[in-house]
C-alpha cells in the first residue's frame, strides 16, 4: 500500500539519509527520485558511517532494494566508484536496479558547469561542480543521454553527435576552451556499459508493481525545497524539482499512491552555496553551531553556513509539499545553548511578513523576527521516548510544532540509527 515520500524542507543536508535509514527495516524499495552526486547523504549504522551520494540510503539494508529512478541524472563514473567503496566495506549493492530512462552526466557537463560559475562571477551559484544542472538542460532541451542509449553504439554516437555540436561552439567561442569529440565521449562511457548492464531495469514498472503488491517504497528526496528551481531561491537553487511533486515526476508513481509526505527539518538551519539566508549567523554562534553540529559539506567538503530555525521556511515546506509529517533533526546540537531564538516572521523594508515574501528582492531583505526560548543543558543523546527529554527541550519541539503547522512526528538526537525519539509512526 503505502509510497512514502522524504522532503528537505530547508536547504538540503537536514538528515534526509538518516530518515530513511531508520525505516529500513520496514521498506521494501527506496528510490531516489531527483538529483545526482550533487547530494551527500551521511548515515551512521552501529558507530560505523557511510557517505552516500548517487546511491539511496536504502542500499544499506539487506532487505531493501534500492532504485535510481528516471529524474535523476548518474555519472557513471562516480556510480561505480561508490558501489566499490561500500562492496569493499561489505554492503552488497547487487540488488540496486537503475532506470533505463534515467539521463547520463557526461564530463562537458562538468566542463559547462565549473565555466559556467567561473562566468557568473559575483553571481555565482556556488554549486557542487558535478554537472548537475549542464546535464539537466540537456535533458529539458532534448539533447540529453539517456542509461537506455549507452546499449546502442550507433544511437549512443548520434546523441553524443547532437549534443557536442552545439556544446563544442559554446566551449570554443565563448567559454575558450577546447572542443570535445565524439570518439573521447564514447570512450568515456565504453568501459562502463557492461557493468551497467544488470542494473538497468524499468523501474517505474516495478516500483508500481511493488505498490500493487502492498510492498512500501519510500522516495528519498535530494536536495530540498528551498533549493527546488521551481519553489526555492531561484536562481540559488539546483536544477531539479526536489519538492514532493518532483518525486512523482522521478520515479513514475502516481500522486494518488502516495500516502505520507515526511518533510526533514533540522532544529537550526545550514545552507551549502551562495544565496539568501535569513537567519543566517555571522558570529561565533554561528561557528558554534558549525562546530557542534559537524555542518561540513560531505559532497564538496565546505562549510555550512548556520543560522537559526527558521518557522516561515518551515510553514512554506509544509504547504508546498503537503507535508503529513516533519522528521526534526540535531536536537541534541541544541544542548548547551541558554536562549534560543526562533525565526516567526520577516520584517521588510519595515513592514511584517508571516509568509515568504512573493518576490525574491524582498527575500534577499528579510529581517528575522525571533521568538526566544530557554535551552538546556542536560545531555539528551540517550533519548529514547519524548518524556526522557528536559522540559524546555519538550517546550522547544512543540513550539516548532506549532509554528511549523505540521506534527514533528520523530525527533533527532544523534546521528545513529538508534538516537530517533518516534511520537508517530511514519509507516502507520
Ligand atoms: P541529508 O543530505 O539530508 O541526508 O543530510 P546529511 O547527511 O548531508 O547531513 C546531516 C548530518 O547530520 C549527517 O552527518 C548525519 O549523520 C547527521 N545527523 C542526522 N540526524 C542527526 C541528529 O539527530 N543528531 C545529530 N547530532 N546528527 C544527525
Ligand atoms: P543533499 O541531498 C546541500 C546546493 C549547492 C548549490 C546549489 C546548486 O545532501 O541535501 P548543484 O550542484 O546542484 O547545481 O548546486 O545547490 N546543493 C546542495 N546543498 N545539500 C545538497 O544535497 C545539495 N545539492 C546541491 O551547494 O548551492
Ligand atoms: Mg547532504
Amino acid at each position: 500500500m503505502p509510497a512514502i515520500v522524504v522532503v528537505g524542507a530547508q536547504w538540503g543536508d537536514e538528515g534526509k539519509g538518516k530518515t530513511t535509514d531508520i525505516l529500513g527495516t520496514s521498506v521494501d524499495y527506496v528510490v531516489k527520485p531527483n538529483g545526482g552526486n550533487n547530494a551527500g547523504h551521511t548515515v551512521v549504522v552501529g558507530g560505523e558511517k557511510y557517505e552516500l551520494k548517487l546511491l539511496p540510503a536504502g542500499i544499506l539494508s539487506p532487505n531493501v532494494t534500492p532504485v535510481i529512478g528516471n529524474g535523476v541524472v548518474v555519472n557513471l563514473e562516480a556510480l561505480f566508484e561508490e558501489i566499490d567503496a561500500l562492496e569493499s566495506r561489505g554492503a552488497d549493492t547487487s540488488k540496486l536496479r537503475i532506470s533505463a530512462n534515467a539521463h547520463l552526466v557526461a564530463p562537458y557537463h562538468q566542463t559547462l558547469d565549473k565555466v559556467t560559475e567561473r562566468f557568473l562571477g559575483k553571481r555565482a551559484i556556488g554549486t557542487t561542480g558535478r554537472g548537475i544542472g549542464p546535464a539537466y538542460m540537456d535533458k529539458i532541451g532534448r539533447l540529453g543521454i539517456r542509461v537506455q542509449d549507452v546499449f546502442d553504439e550507433s544511437i549512443l554516437r548520434q546523441k553524443i553527435e547532437g549534443s557536442l555540436r552545439q556544446k563544442n561552439e559554446l566551449l570554443v567561442k565563448v567559454y575558450n576552451r577546447r572542443a570535445v569529440s565524439v570518439e573521447e565521449i564514447v570512450e568515456y562511457f565504453e568501459p562502463f556499459i557492461e557493468r551497467l548492464r544488470p542494473y538497468v531495469a524499468e523501474t517505474e514498472l516495478m516500483l508500481n508493481e511493488a505498490l500493487d503488491r502492498g510492498e512500501v517504497v519510500v522516495m528519498e528526496g535530494g536536495q530540498a525545497t528551498m533549493l527546488d528551481v521551481d519553489h526555492g531561491t531561484y536562481p540559488f537553487v539546483t536544477s531539479s524539482n526536489p519538492t514532493a511533486g518532483g518525486s512523482c515526476v522521478g520515479t513514475g508513481i502516481g500522486p494518488t499512491r502516495i500516502n505520507r509526505v515526511v518533510g526533514i527539518v533540522k532544529a537550526y538551519t545550514t545552507r551549502v552555496g551562495a544565496g539568501p539566508f535569513p537567519t543566517e549567523l555571522f558570529d561565533e554562534m554561528g561557528e558554534y553551531l558549525q562546530k557542534a553540529g559537524g555542518e561540513f559539506g560531505v559532497n564538496t567538503g565546505r562549510p555550512r553556513r548556520c543560522g537559526w530555525y527558521d518557522a516561515v521556511i518551515a510553514r512554506y515546506a509544509a504547504r508546498t509539499n503537503g507535508f503529513t509529517d516533519y522528521v526534526l533533526t540535531k536536537l541534541d546540537v541544541l544542548t548547551g545553548i541558554e536562549r534560543i531564538p526562533v525565526c516567526v516572521a520577516y520584517e521588510v523594508d519595515g513592514e511584517r511578513h508571516d509568509e515568504m515574501p512573493v518576490s525574491q528582492t524582498e527575500f534577499h531583505h528579510a529581517k528575522p523576527i525571533f521568538e526566544y526560548f530557554d535551552g538546556w543543558t542536560e545531555d539528551i543523546t540517550k533519548a529514547r521516548t519524548f518524556d526522557d527529554l528536559p522540559e524546555n527541550a519538550q517546550k522547544y519541539v512543540l513550539a516548532l510544532e506549532e509554528l511549523s503547522s505540521c506534527r514533528m512526528s520523530v525527533i533527532g538526537v544523534g546521528p545513529d540509527r538508534e538516537q530517533s525519539i518516534v511520537r508517530h509512526d511514519l509507516l502507520d
